[in-house]
């Protein structure tokens, strides 16, 4: 349907209430592959495929709401990333976005390394096999029994995030007769542009450990003078969902400087860096990422740069990627169980989740697309909120999006960009069931991580 087939239709701006929205789609059947996992079709039937396979199938076979994981995407998201860095860096997938056994599994195989921040995540990482030298542990409070075990284990490194982790990594791998590599986490004082809680390099917030009044050299000068530690390098993380390169640029700068100091002061040149995570993804066709080889080469470009100016050698650039890799390669699958149109305002579609799988709508206002999938509609676009089914008003899926205005009970909706941090921080808040994570590759689906059940729920209540 193109906007032009429907010169009286309800498309103008003039129409709808204020939101965040923007016009609708010309064509709301169309599928912006910016938004969708790379094998996400419209078939011509106008059933959308993932993988090869129908989602009205795939509702039939696991149920809804679910996730559906595009394995060969996800696959190629990370041999983009190691190509982009290539022999000379690091790239670590940061678990917090989404881990599983599957997940390690495929990383091993594609030579990537595995960021964890907790002994769940860790002990998930080893469990599929991931070597214990190519897995990064940090955390603000890594607790003295987590701390015990990546060094006995060897992890390849420990960030380091304040003066009492300092002293206690030292003193635990002492005791274990161990020297521990590990980086210190600095906070740059960069005001990274996303939301207020995904922000984390200024320095009124928890993580790391400030340059600002000399506070990251003091610690990196008690970390050199320990024996139990191996100073390895310096670490920065900005913040999460960042488009523009600049903070990264700052925090590079700012972390090189930091290195020259060291030099100055101890003479000892620290062989890495780590610029962390953060790189943003498209929820919406509004968003504009940029590839891994741009992101690879900005970041080479100006630690190189860097480095030049203060006659370092360039250190090993590590990164820590985990919304850019699993983000886009995932949808959660909902059905329709009410439609609600509300005079004057909007449609509420209530679908059969809500914010127990994805409470990121609710706790950053993030902004989704949405889209149905199980067939194909030319009926105008209505302006929709798609809410959950949870007894709170603040339970919104998607805040302000178009479907088609024929969208009724049992349709599937789908909505794109939901690898990261949805199921990862689903929650069984009314005693929700978290949904299944289903991996689809070349016609075949199978479940990764499987679907809750009352018993599940049972187990823990043992009172
Ligand atoms: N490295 C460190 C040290 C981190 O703290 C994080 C994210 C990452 C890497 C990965 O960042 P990514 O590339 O995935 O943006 N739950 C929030 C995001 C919190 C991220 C916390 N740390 C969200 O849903 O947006």
């Amino acid at each position: 349907m193109s906007r032009s087939a429907h010169p009286a239709g309800p498309r103008h701006a003039d129409v709808f209430p204020e939101g965040h929205y923007t016009a609708p789609a010309d064509d709301l059947n169309a599928l912006d592959e910016k938004v969708w996992a790379r094998t996400v079709e419209r078939d011509a039937r106008g059933v959308v495929r993932v993988g090869g396979i129908e989602v009205t199938r795939l509702a039939e076979e696991f149920g809804t709401p679910a996730y559906f994981l595009d394995e060969a995407d996800f696959r190629a998201r990370c041999r983009a990333w190691a190509d982009a860095f290539g022999t000379e860096a690091d790239v670590f997938y940061a678990g917090k976005a989404f881990l599983s056994r599957a997940i390690v599994r495929w990383l091993k195989e594609e030579g990537l390394n595995l960021d964890v921040c907790s002994g769940g995540e860790l002990t998930t990482a080893l469990d599929a096999g991931m070597p214990a030298e190519r897995i990064a542990f940090h955390g603000n409070n890594k607790s003295e029994s987590e701390i015990r075990r990546a060094v006995e284990i060897g992890v390849g490194r420990i960030v380091l995030d304040s003066f009492q982790e300092i002293a206690r990594v030292a003193h635990i791998a002492q005791e274990l007769g161990k020297r521990q590599r590990v980086q210190i986490r600095v906070t740059v004082g960069v005001e990274a542009h996303t939301h207020e809680f995904i922000a984390t390099a200024h320095e009124d917030q928890k993580f790391g450990i400030a340059l600002a009044g000399g506070q990251a050299a003091e610690a990196v000068r008690r970390a050199l003078k320990l024996d139990g530690l191996e100073l390895i390098g310096i670490h920065s993380h900005i913040g999460s969902q960042i488009f523009d390169m600049a903070g990264f640029e700052v925090s590079a700068r700012r972390v090189v400087q930091l290195l020259a100091e060291v030099r100055d002061e101890h003479g000892v040149e620290l062989p890495e860096i780590d610029l962390g995570g953060g790189l943003g993804i498209a929820y919406t066709p509004e968003d504009d990422p940029r590839e891994p080889q741009d992101i690879a080469k900005a970041l080479t470009e100006i630690v190189t740069r860097e480095c030049e100016a203060a006659r370092l050698r360039t250190p090993r650039i590590s990164v820590e990627p985990g919304r850019a890799i699993v983000g886009p390669t995932a949808f959660t699958l909902y059905e329709v169980g009410t439609v609600k149109p509300l005079e004057g305002l909007r449609t509420y579609v209530s679908v059969d989740g809500g914010m127990s799988d994805n409470i990121r709508t609710a706790l950053y206002d993030a902004e989704y697309s949405v889209a149905l999938v199980s067939r194909r509609s030319d009926a105008e676009p209505m302006l929709v909120r798609v809410v959950g089914k949870h007894c709170e008003s603040g339970d919104i899926v998607v805040r302000d999006a178009f479907l088609p205005a024929d969208t009724a009970p049992g349709d599937l909706l789908a909505v794109p960009a939901t690898g990261a941090y949805c199921r990862s921080m689903a929650s069984n808040y009314n005693h929700a069931l978290r949904p299944p994570v289903v991996a689809v590759k070349d016609g075949a689906a199978r479940v990764i991580v499987r679907r809750e059940t009352e018993e599940d729920l049972l187990r823990l209540d043992v009172g």
